[in-house]
């Protein structure tokens, strides 16, 4: 049976004791559920939280990671400065890092090699553009992004490897995928990977939808066979928010 994971991801949002609290609010808000809940805060906020969250099961993330072991790189920060504090699992591939900081499917498909092979559970993030969309190139790109980042890797891998389709044009703007919309494209990442490697890995293997899930859309969104989570921008910034939405799996 393939997890069932709910994930905040936070952004460029909360300072050290706004994290505080509301991870406090979190952790003591946190329904009885099989899922597993992680929130992926700020680095400089990471040492933080998973201090603050040292009696709960919520576990901490990070945004992102470098593909370099160590080195001339500023600013960036390494798989093995977050395995030393304590984080296993990092979002790669998040579509405003792709948009924002040029991260190329080559430059992740660098990132996911080096963080699988520091043991770094990988929370992959993919998806079209509006005009993708409109233009019925929605599959074609979705496919390429995840042929180009993780077709090369070998099947043994694959699960330390979480999916997150998110469809750019549902980040943010409060429009999100239909719950068809979502099952379709699910479905069709999951035979993409089935023909990439087996029908084994791809039942496996946890896909997660994003963008604009509220406490509104979760629970239509979630009864859809394929989609096996979600990953949560803006609603995960406030407690009853995401706690509702937790629940809703
Ligand atoms: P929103 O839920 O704010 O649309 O953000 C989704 C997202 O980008 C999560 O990574």
């Amino acid at each position: 049976m393939r997890s069932k994971i709910v994930a905040g991801n936070w952004k460029m949002n909360k300072n050290l004791s706004e994290t505080e609290t509301l991870l406090a609010e979190l952790a003591a808000k946190l329904p009885d559920t099989n899922a597993e809940v992680m929130v992926a805060p700020t680095y400089i906020n990471l040492i933080g939280a998973t201090r603050c969250l040292e009696n709960s099961t919520i576990e901490v993330i990070a945004q992102n990671m470098h593909f370099a072991e160590s080195g001339a790189f500023t600013g960036e920060i390494s798989a093995d400065m977050l395995l030393s504090i304590g984080v296993n699992t990092a979002i790669i591939g998040h579509s405003e890092r792709r948009a924002y900081f040029g991260e190329t499917d080559a430059i992740l498909a660098k990132k996911v090699v080096t963080a699988l092979a520091k043991n770094i559970r990988v929370l992959f993030c993919f998806g079209e553009e509006l005009e993708d969309r409109k233009s019925g190139n929605h599959f074609a790109v979705v496919e390429s992004q995840l042929k180009n980042a993780l077709f090369s890797l070998d099947a043994s891998v694959w699960s330390k490897i979480v999916l997150a389709y998110e469809p750019v044009w549902a980040i943010g703007t409060g429009e999100t995928a239909s719950p068809e919309q979502a099952q379709e494209m699910h479905a069709f990442i999951r035979k993409t990977i089935t023909e990439a490697y087996t029908t084994k890995i791809a039942d496996q293997v946890s896909i997660l939808y994003g963008g604009s899930v509220k406490p509104g859309n979760a629970t239509e969104i979630f009864s859809k066979p394929d989609v096996d989570g979600g990953l949560i921008g803006g609603a995960s910034l406030v407690a009853d928010d995401f706690v509702a939405i937790i629940k809703a799996i």
